[in-house]
């Protein structure tokens, strides 16, 4: 099947029913995406898939096809996406790294429908995204530092 991710469009041999998560990591070589629970518990896998993001991880690879996959190695190439990006490095968010790429992901798309989010909006669409480091506070701050507040 033909999956368009971070503006390309690839052929891959997959199964209906692999989850994407699979597909991005082993057949596309895109390994910033992280697995963590495998069970839409964890967030480590989150992507935007027609810019709302999604656990790949639960999502099979058919419910993807002819949608816009994009995945963290494609971040900055949207100006809120920069902001994000540079707003983490400020505040020096990440501690050993491996939830981040799926929090920037999640911090990226509440931007885009939420500009000047509240404690609340950043509670309410961070809630899934998990972290064993407790970088829940940085994170916090910098959503707010991106937003311009
Ligand atoms: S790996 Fe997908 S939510 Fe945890
Ligand atoms: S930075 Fe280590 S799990 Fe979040």
């Amino acid at each position: 099947m033909k999956l368009q991710v971070n503006g390309t469009t690839h052929e891959v041999d997959a199964p209906a029913d692999m989850p994407l998560l699979w597909a991005l990591r082993d057949l596309l070589n895109l390994t910033g995406t992280k697995f963590g629970c495998g069970m839409a518990q964890c967030g480590a896998c989150t992507i935007h898939v027609d810019g709302a993001p999604v656990r790949s991880c639960v999502t099979p690879v058919s419910a993807a096809e002819g949608k816009a996959i994009t995945t963290i190695e494609a971040i900055a190439a949207s100006e809120v996406g920069q902001r994000i990006q540079a707003a983490w490095v400020a505040e020096d968010v990440p501690q050993c790294g491996y939830c981040q790429s799926g929090q920037i992901m999640s911090a990226v798309a509440l931007l885009k429908e939420h500009p000047q989010p509240t404690d609340a909006d950043i509670d309410t669409a961070m809630d899934g995204n998990l972290c064993r480091c407790g970088t829940y506070n940085r994170i916090r701050r910098a959503i707010h530092r991106a937003a311009g507040n």
